[in-house]
């Protein structure tokens, strides 16, 4: 029998729609997740083999279920990353940030209940909300892509969301959020509602800027979002975590399953933790790329949204999905977003960003221009 996934009873909002699908293709040089580009260093391949190894002969028994180890280092990294105080209290992990975005939509949002983002932004704040059959508005950017306070303001005054979402640097296009823009966000949704702020900075360490994490301080309805799939190289791993008051990490606890973090996951975690100052380098290694690309495609004639992250927006074009194919052609896949006119590049390795930089090059002496 031929079925569709139409021909079944699913949830009527979700009848006609596409998962999350970011093309994971084998090509030479991959340069469309934001995925940080260097394997792990080697000592700390066997320090989690060895972590995996003891945690292993407890496999029988259900890991920490409040992952108390893990929190405690988590907060450690963010207070000593900040100069921002975090204790074990105010920190909660689970699998990537998707899952810490899913658990306070569960929590904050939900059926009859809305989030707003400030789009293009990141496309799974919208996906998650409509598998938690939260409400989705869509709010307005500047045409530089920075975010017009105005209107945002006057979106949350008139929508009256329950959450609302700011990623900064922001994905697909780089773009840092100011502290005062957070802010003034941050008291708009409290004067309509009062909601919750989500601030996502999964690419906070590529930053030019410091980390918003001080604005926690009497904002209990602010939470920070971060990843160790960026700036540590683990998005294998898939560990995510948040920081907030310890109101808001003991709500999620209403619906997370029991559990969810695997002594596997835990213990691999632990492991990348001890090895912070090793990861952190490539950091900046990465960040003195995206910093090259950046000057190489200006160089070229392109137009560059200013990025705080380890990726570039450029464009503009007449069809950029047309480019896209172009670039894939010469065996470099980048991330067509679907904003008009622009695609987005990964800073890889100094190799890889060759690749891609010829890639365009050849392209534009194609086009002739
Ligand atoms: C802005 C933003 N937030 C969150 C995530 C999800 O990261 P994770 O791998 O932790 O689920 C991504 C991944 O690309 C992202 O771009």
């Amino acid at each position: 029998m031929n079925l569709g996934i139409d021909d079944l009873p699913v949830r009527d909002e979700l009848r006609g729609k596409s998962p999350y699908g970011a093309p994971q293709l084998d090509v030479p040089v991959r340069l469309n997740t934001n995925e940080n580009p260097y394997p792990l260093p080697e000592p700390l391949v066997e320090r989690i083999a060895e972590r995996v190894r003891e945690a292993a002969r407890d496999l029988n028994r259900y890991p920490d279920r409040d992952a108390v180890e893990l929190r405690t280092r988590l907060a450690e990294y963010l207070t000593d990353t900040s100069g921002y105080e975090v204790g074990l209290a105010n920190v909660w992990a689970a699998n990537g940030s998707n899952e810490v975005i899913q658990q306070l939509l569960q929590t904050f949002g939900g059926p009859g209940r809305s989030a707003i983002g400030f789009e293009p932004s990141y496309s799974m704040h919208g996906l998650i909300a409509r598998g938690t059959g939260t409400g989705w508005i869509s709010g307005p950017r500047h045409d530089d892509f920075t975010i017009d306070v105005a209107a945002a303001r006057k979106a949350i005054a008139e929508h009256r969301p329950d959450v609302v979402f700011v990623t900064t640097p922001n994905n697909p296009t780089g773009t840092a959020v100011p502290a005062e823009t957070v802010l003034a966000l941050y008291e708009a949704a409290q004067a309509a509602k009062p909601s919750m702020v989500i601030v996502d900075e999964a690419y906070i360490e590529f930053s030019h800027g410091d980390s918003l994490l001080p604005l926690l301080e009497d904002r209990p309805n602010l939470v920070v979002s971060r990843t160790m799939s960026k700036a540590f190289g683990a998005a294998g791993l898939r560990l995510g975590y948040l920081a907030a008051h310890p109101a808001v990490v003991d709500a999620v606890q209403l619906v997370r399953l029991p559990y969810h973090l695997s002594a596997v996951t835990q213990a691999t975690a632990l492991a990348a933790l001890e090895h912070t100052g090793t990861l952190l380098k490539y950091v900046e290694q990465l960040k003195g790329e995206r910093d090259r690309l950046v000057g190489e495609l200006l160089a070229l004639g392109y137009e560059v949204t200013a990025s705080d992250a380890n990726f570039v927006q450029f464009g503009r074009f007449d069809d950029a999905h047309d480019v896209w194919r172009k670039i894939l052609d010469r065996g470099v896949l980048v991330r067509d977003n679907g904003v008009p006119g622009w695609l987005r590049v990964t800073a890889g390795t100094p190799e890889e960003n060759d690749a891609f930089l010829d890639a365009v090059r050849e392209i534009k002496k194609e086009q002739g221009s």
